[in-house]
């Protein structure tokens, strides 16, 4: 049943149409550093997709690629059926946010917006009302006469923003947009921007190293390492069907558990677990991921479950993470739902655990781990 549900979901952008933005095989390489591997990648009209990875892995570049501000040493990119891989930046029919706000310093916000209009020939009137539209958009209406330097950082961005949009692009291209802006606003801008994106109709490609953030706006996430992607799914799909231990441990908290597959189910140490070993051979050795919320606490022992002694805990609002250490010596995280009346566990004795749900998690690439 939930594999039907998740199904359906993966399946959704392909109904949005064909590929709106492909790229295929581009690599970038500065000096002996291989900034952008082979990457390749399709988004189709109205999506909104997102890399994520750290600090390092590429997106910048992947990005200035797509938009026309770096060549790429090999590889193309399309928009819809035309190779714009050599394309001007003003030709691509692409918008740009960049990582810093990049404002013109010496113009007002309502210049810094006009600035694509003017440029592109439009007619004065014309200009004056789409700069008026796009404030109202982006809700800065009562400061179009102010320098950058008289506004907030939050007041920057939208800016910034007003200013890709005022171009009409087809596909916006967003470099951690809000990189700059404390939890709050952060989170107000990008349901605002997830919405105003979807009403123009645009595509997006945005990127960011927050995984909160990828998680809570895509349509479908592409998690970046070392240049390369390592694996686009949905949201749902990345965080629980991770097909290498690197996404496991990269998006949120993980138990990563080895054990040996067994007649009832998965061996590991003294438990035997009952969960679903996806057509693994009798004796093999195979890691699971399972998520802190997918451990309940039992009442008693049984043969599928381990005993040890809550180490810490920590109080996030609505759950409860605690660190358990087994008698068998792992360290096990797990999330509770938190209630007023619950204490932290520690020092209250013993507890028993047992898996929900478990995922195998194939093997990486390199066999370094
Ligand atoms: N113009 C350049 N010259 C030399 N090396 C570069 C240049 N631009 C990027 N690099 C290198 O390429 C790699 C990828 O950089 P990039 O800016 O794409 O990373 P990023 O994923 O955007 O990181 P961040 O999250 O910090 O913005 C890094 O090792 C970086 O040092
Ligand atoms: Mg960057």
């Amino acid at each position: 049943m939930l594999d039907q549900v998740e199904h359906k979901l993966e399946a959704r952008p392909a109904q949005k149409g064909g590929p709106h933005l492909r790229i295929d095989a581009l690599s970038k390489s500065f000096g002996d550093t291989r900034a952008v591997d082979s990457v390749g990648l399709s988004i189709a009209k109205g999506e909104f997709v997102t890399l994520l990875g750290d600090s390092g892995c590429g997106k910048t570049t992947l990005l200035r690629m797509i938009a026309g501000f770096t060549a790429p040493d090999t590889g193309r990119i399309w928009r819809q059926d035309i190779d714009v891989t050599y394309m001007p930046p003003a030709a691509r029919r692409m918008g740009f946010v960049f990582q810093s706000y990049a404002l013109f310093p010496t113009k007002t916000a309502a210049q810094n917006i006009a600035f694509a209009p003017r440029m592109a020939g439009k007619r004065r009137a014309e200009v004056d009302q789409r700069v008026r539209q796009l404030a109202t958009l982006v809700e800065i209406d009562q400061l179009l006469d102010r320098y950058p330097h008289e506004l907030s950082g939050g007041q920057q961005q939208r800016v910034a923003l007003a200013r890709a949009l005022a171009a009409e692009p087809e596909i916006l291209l967003l470099d951690e947009p809000m990189s700059a802006l404390d939890a709050r606003i952060r989170a107000k801008l990008r349901t605002e921007l997830r919405g105003l994106v979807d009403r123009l109709g645009m595509t997006a490609l945005y990127v960011t190293h927050d995984q909160e953030e990828a998680l809570a706006l895509s349509d479908r996430v592409a998690v970046m390492r070392a240049g390369r992607i390592e694996q686009v799914g949905t949201p749902g799909e990345i965080y629980h069907r991770p097909r290498s231990r690197f996404v496991a441990e990269f998006i949120g908290t993980s138990n990563l558990l080895a054990g040996t597959v067994e007649a009832g189910g998965l061996r590991i140490n003294d438990a035997l677990w009952s969960v679903n070993t996806h057509g693994a051979r009798m004796g093999d050795l195979i890691t699971v991921l399972v998520r802190p919320e997918h451990l309940s606490i039992a009442a008693v022992a049984g043969a599928d479950t381990m005993t040890g002694t809550v180490i810490s805990a920590t109080f996030l609002g609505a759950t409860r993470r605690l660190t358990v250490r087994c008698d068998n010596g792992l360290h096990l995280l797990v999330e509770e739902p938190s209630t007023a009346a619950t204490g932290n566990r520690i020092g209250e004795g013993r507890i028993h655990l047992r898996p929900d749900h478990a995922h195998v998690v194939p093997l990486d690439r390199e066999a370094s781990w």
